[in-house]
């Protein structure tokens, strides 16, 4: 650091982008074709341009924690792929229970669930050891009513429900959170996540457990209701420290629409009112990315939260996973 960089791109700019420092650095960062350089006028260029520019981006991810690539010519997935080749971060595994599936190379549907539904606030894989630390989504179909992917810094929901439940916050830093999961054999269409046989790709319960047991989370106990399979896990980290002293809010708390909300490592329930208070503290730092077909979005998943805003079929987003 220290050093200026030029940017290889051109700045762009959208209603309702966030300032988040001094510098007057806007969140997300908007990147566009230079006006005068034919050099991203094809996939080719532009993927040069990507690799000739690796520092320039990832240090514009850490610092800003979003970055909207827009008006390069990218149509399909096979064409993020390539791009996502091109950044030249490693693949990360997706191991949660979310409903995707792949498309090709790298390159994941985002959520299957029905567009009408929103999927509120949360970090990629966050209860997981092995999360990705930065993800990619790709516009592939805009859709014309809806359908936002709202981002935000998570750290200022720490710095805010710190301020308001200082005796809680700290309770959630050192004890961690419990999380109970109730997961049923079959899929059900109409949610975002899956049932056990598809998430462990097995019928057999005794498998099942053994995949449970594997699966990067910490688990205390699993056991069955009929055909639900039942997870509880160990206390997790909940407010990760990321660089230059960002908390982030690393949990599930702002993401109401878990039929059991977690509680707290030693025990505690964690107050309605606080969930509640967490759920609007994160609608009020929400930045609405409005896609635009061949949009790529990077996100720093250490300390960026993402939403799936209602919308109209047919959209189609696209998601790449990153170590
Ligand atoms: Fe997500």
């Amino acid at each position: 650091m220290g050093k200026m960089q030029e940017c290889p791109f051109q700045r762009g700019k959208f209603a309702h982008q966030k300032v988040i420092d001094e510098n007057g650095s806007l969140f997300p960062m908007v990147l566009l074709p230079k006006d005068d350089n034919e050099e991203c006028n094809t996939l080719q260029s532009f993927i040069k341009s990507i690799q000739a520019n690796k520092e320039f981006i990832n240090d514009q991810l850490k610092k800003v924690g979003a970055l909207l690539f827009r008006g390069f010519p990218l149509k399909t997935a096979s064409d993020f792929n390539e791009v996502m080749e091109a950044f030249g971060w490693e693949e990360q595994s997706y191991l949660g229970a979310a409903s995707r599936t792949r498309v090709l190379g790298r390159v994941f549907t985002a959520n299957e669930a029905p567009l009408h539904q929103p999927i509120n606030f949360h970090h990629e894989m966050p209860l997981f050891q092995d999360f990705p630390t930065k993800l990619a989504f790709f516009c592939e179909v805009a859709s014309s009513h809806g359908g936002q992917t709202a981002i935000l810094l998570s750290h200022k929901i720490t710095e805010r429900m710190e301020a308001k439940y200082p005796e809680l916050v700290c309770k959630i830093e050192k004890e961690g959170l419990i999380y109970k999961s109730n997961l049923p054999a079959e899929d059900d269409p109409d949610d975002f996540l899956t049932g056990w046989q598809t998430l462990y790709k097995t019928r057999d319960k005794r498998e099942a457990e053994r995949m449970a047991a594997n699966c990067g989370i910490k688990l205390s106990k699993v056991c069955w209701e009929g055909n639900n399979m039942i997870l509880r896990s160990e206390p997790i980290v909940s407010i990760r420290k990321v660089d230059e002293g960002k908390r982030a809010w690393f949990n599930l708390l702002a993401f109401r629409n878990i039929e059991e909300p977690p509680i707290l490592g030693g025990g505690s329930m964690v107050p309605r009112e606080a969930i509640e208070s967490c759920f609007q503290i994160a609608e009020e730092e929400a930045v609405e990315v409005k896609w635009e077909v061949g949009d790529i979005v990077v996100l720093d998943n250490r300390f960026v939260m993402h939403a799936r805003r209602p919308s109209k079929s047919p959209r189609r987003i696209l998601v790449a996973f990153c170590k």
